[in-house]
């Protein structure tokens, strides 16, 4: 792990207490997958954007309403946990869907999968331009547009088309849909913080707890590691400071979306292993171990539990979240359906916990 800011780790800081977090970018899947995953963020979060990228895709106001309904049914007794549902954009999404969707009052957001970008996005859309009146339809009635902000181009190289999507994409996108809410999702380079920091109108981005721990280099130490292929992929080490540096910025643009995605263990150690990290059963000890590297564990309350919820006007939690500077370690597989999954830090020691 690179610990450039080490020197400033707020190490005399053994526990700390801040509102009860949302995970503003999570998938969590269906049925016993569901089952197996859900508890883990409920345990941690009080609210997430619940990724609509089944299969099929969650396209319309009633499937997101009966997933809805599948996820609650799947919460363990006493756990309290509410899924804010999404819509995935595809070329046919209407401008009436998007109205059902905003009346529900339960659907916060619609996704975009540019086509072929990543995992089950091949409903996706294939020119942004065949949805500009359901674009326009969310612009008028206030639904956040969250955007996998990558290029598909296969001559743009892999580590290249986050930045290449700032150009192609979203600065032409936002000049004709200057009212449109975005959400720059898993943002993992500086070119992309750097544009949510400056740019006009309503934007933001959320940031995964491994984009800020991780480089490219973690991928490669010594073999290929799978269990740190995600897309976005992960990028050099001075993006990982520029998002870091975001992170701790302390601006209302920048927000915590964990995009913890579930893959079964023998679909990551494959020949063509599928792009996703679990990280929701030790989040929040992620962030915490971050954040306190960079001596910014104060700026961890608004990251987490503040920015989020005000861009997406909805109130703040009324609970508490308590981490302790603790020891220990992850366990090398945890159960998924009939499965397992490998969380990222398998088998790792952590220094923070939940309590
Ligand atoms: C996500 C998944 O597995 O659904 N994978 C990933 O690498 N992040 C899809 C996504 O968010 O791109
Ligand atoms: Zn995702």
């Amino acid at each position: 792990m690179q610990c450039a800011m080490t020197t400033n780790s707020t190490s005399s800081i053994n526990s700390l207490t801040i509102t009860r977090p949302d995970d503003w970018h999570l998938h969590l899947r269906d049925a016993e997958v569901l089952a197996s995953v859900l508890p883990h963020t409920a345990k941690q979060f009080a609210r997430a954007i619940v990724m609509p990228n089944l299969k099929p895709p969650v396209t319309t106001t009633a499937q997101a309403l009966a997933y809805r309904e599948r996820i609650l049914a799947a919460l363990p007794d006493g756990m309290q946990f509410e899924p804010l549902m999404t819509l995935y954009l595809t070329n046919n999404t209407t401008p009436d869907e998007i109205r059902r969707a905003k009346a529900s009052g339960l659907i916060h957001a619609v996704k975009l999968y540019p086509a072929g970008a990543t995992t089950n996005s091949d409903a996706g859309v294939t020119d942004l331009r065949l949805c500009y009146p359901t674009l326009e339809a969310m612009q008028e009635c206030g639904m956040p547009f969250l955007v996998h902000g990558e290029v598909t181009d296969p001559s743009i190289d892999l580590f290249d088309r986050e930045a290449v999507f700032i150009e192609r994409v979203m600065q032409p996108l936002r000049a004709d849909m200057p009212e449109l809410k975005v959400v720059f999702e898993h943002i993992t380079t500086s070119q992309a913080a750097d544009y949510v920091r400056t740019a006009s109108g309503p934007i933001a981005a959320t940031i995964t707890a491994h984009h800020l721990l991780y480089n490219r280099n973690d991928i490669f130490k010594g073999g290929i590691r799978p269990h740190y292929y995600c897309l976005p992929v992960l990028k050099r080490e001075t993006h990982r400071q520029a998002l870091l540096a975001a992170a701790i910025s302390g601006s209302p643009r920048f927000f915590l979306g964990t995009d913890s995605a579930p893959h079964a263990k023998g679909a990551k150690e494959a020949a063509c292993g599928c792009a996703g990290c679990y990280t929701a059963l030790h989040a929040m000890e992620l962030y915490a171990q971050a954040f306190d590297q960079a001596g910014a564990l104060d700026k961890l309350n608004d990251f987490a539990s503040v920015f989020g919820p005000a861009f997406y006007q909805l109130p703040v939690n009324s609970g508490m979240l308590t981490l302790e500077r603790t020891s220990w370690t992850m366990p090398a597989e945890l159960a998924l359906a009939n499965e397992t999954v490998v969380p990222l830090n398998a088998g790792e020691t952590l220094q923070w916990k939940v309590i």
